[in-house]
């Protein structure tokens, strides 16, 4: 297994921390590149549940180098909670996380801001996690940011956090008394949570570096999804970071042509949190029975997920904004016993006219509903099931369906949350025939 990316196809949370998880066995380093702790990826081993935010998913292999790269943006109050928690709380040894120097902090400071953000547009708030992403991202680009070497010279850190409050003293007058705020505590309160991370602060890059030219397998865990992509999704409904797979090289210090593949992950139908357009949302009685079947709460917030049903003009635009090499397909179990399924194959905009591809103008797009074409669902309780040949006749259509529309092999299906539960191909073509009856053709 060479360098490969991990991404979110669709809004989030399409399963990517049990991708990684699983990919991660194979591999020597696993990093994440962008986000923050408004990630929360699940994966679950045996009967014990994990809900990573900082963590790479890589994280419960012990000895295998986990990397917060410097895109990432952290909490560092929510970074040392996690490794308390997975370390003397749960037996994971977290020694071989590294840190990037040049990450940049959450501040208490934003975690208002996104809060006050969200109160002051009302009716047209996003819907943001209220971690404080937006916000430190801001200043990172206006250059007030305040970065994790910081956390390690008192006289530094005191500057920077005084010169990055300054501008925002009008904004957050109403918190003007509020202890949170006060400049001395806060610089206290993170020095000794630099303390507390130091051992695990390194220069990355070159790690990452050395991992690829001696041969390692290096996987990249994109957290997010391509749809909340603050350049290419549907913004100003997004995160504000890039989810996408170009960001791996930006927010973890390697090139381009260290990338071997892009694996995108999705949903075998569509959830969003939060707000912003989704076109094949199920905003009936079948939604929330899909929600039900699926589970859909948000690992981060709680939230119950908007659901819908699978929408391919977008998957088809993740397609090509990420490059995708090969594309995992998770919770295709939720979909037994829903009956008939439909999936969007195009968009019909406000004035009748109808788009195959993924429309960028927000007068369209925020109005589009999607057309879809029917394909026939299936009873039976796939969960059990790891081959793609012992699948019901439905099933392998459906997934045949998505690979033939999208021109991208589906390498892994997932048919529940456990780790085992998946059925993982080697040679995706042979289930169109392409190549003979191959099905049983099938890694591991
Ligand atoms: P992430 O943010 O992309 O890592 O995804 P989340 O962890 O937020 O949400 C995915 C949810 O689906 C988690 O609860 C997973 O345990 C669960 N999950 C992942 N793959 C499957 C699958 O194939 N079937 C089912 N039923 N659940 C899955
Ligand atoms: P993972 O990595 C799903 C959504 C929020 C909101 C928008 C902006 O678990 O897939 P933010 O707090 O980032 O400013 O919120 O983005 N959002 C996610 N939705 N999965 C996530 O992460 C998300 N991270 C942010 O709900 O709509
Ligand atoms: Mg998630």
């Amino acid at each position: 297994m060479p360098s490969i990316v991990i991404v979110g196809a669709q809004w989030g949370d399409e399963g990517k921390g049990k991708i990684t998880d699983l990919l991660a066995e194979e591999a020597d380093v696993i990093v994440r590149f962008q986000g923050g702790n408004n990630a929360g990826h699940t994966i679950v081993r045996g009967d014990e549940v994990y809900k990573l935010h900082l963590m790479p998913s890589g994280i419960l292999y012990p000895g295998k180098l986990c990397i917060i790269g410097n895109g990432v943006v952290i909490d560092p109050k929510v970074l040392t909670e996690e490794i308390t928690e997975l370390g003397s709380g749960r037996g994971v040894d977290v020694s071989h996380l590294r840190i990037s120097a040049n990450a940049h902090l959450i501040m208490p400071y934003h975690k208002l801001l996104d809060q006050e953000g969200e109160a002051r547009l009302g009716k047209l708030q996003i819907g943001t996690t209220k971690r404080g992403i937006g916000p430190c991202y801001a200043d990172k680009a206006s250059r007030l940011g305040i970065r994790v070497q910081d956390l390690l010279d008192e006289k530094i850190l005191r500057q920077k956090i005084y010169a990055a409050l300054e501008p925002k003293r009008q904004l957050l007058r109403p918190y003007e008394k509020d202890p949170i705020l006060d400049l001395h505590s806060m610089v206290e309160e993170y020095r000794s949570l630099g303390h507390r991370l130091e051992p695990y602060i390194a220069d990355t890059p070159p790690l990452i570096w050395d991992a690829l030219d001696r041969g390692c397998n290096v996987v990249f865990e994109g957290a997010q999804g391509t749809l909340l992509d603050i350049d290419h999704g549907t913004y100003p409904f997004v995160t504000s970071s890039n989810p996408v797979a170009g960001s791996a090289t930006i927010g973890s210090g390697v090139g381009p042509k260290d990338i071997d593949q892009v694996w995108g992950v999705t949903k075998a139908y569509a959830t969003r949190v939060g707000a912003g357009p989704f076109a094949s949302e199920l905003d009936d009685e079948l939604g929330d029975r899909l929600r039900e079947a699926g589970g859909e709460y948000g690992t981060t917030t709680g939230r119950a997920r908007r659901t819908g049903w699978l929408d391919l003009v977008a998957l088809r635009y993740a397609v090509r904004i990420n490059g995708l090499t090969a594309l995992c397909v998770t919770k295709l179990d939720v979909l037994s016993g829903l009956g008939p399924l439909q999936v969007a194959t195009r968009y019909r905009g406000p004035e009748g006219a109808t788009f195959d591809q993924f429309p960028y103008h927000q007068s369209i797009l925020h109005k589009a509903t999607a057309e879809y074409e029917q394909v026939p669902g299936w009873d039976e309780d796939i969960s059990d099931i790891r081959k793609f040949g012992d699948l019901p006749e439905a099933a392998r259509d459906y997934l045949r369906y998505i690979e033939d529309f999208l021109k991208v092999p589906i390498v892994l299906i997932g048919v529940g949350p456990a780790r085992d539960q998946v059925i993982r191909i080697e040679n995706s073509a042979a289930w169109s025939g392409r190549e003979g009856d191959r099905a049983e053709q099938q890694l591991v």
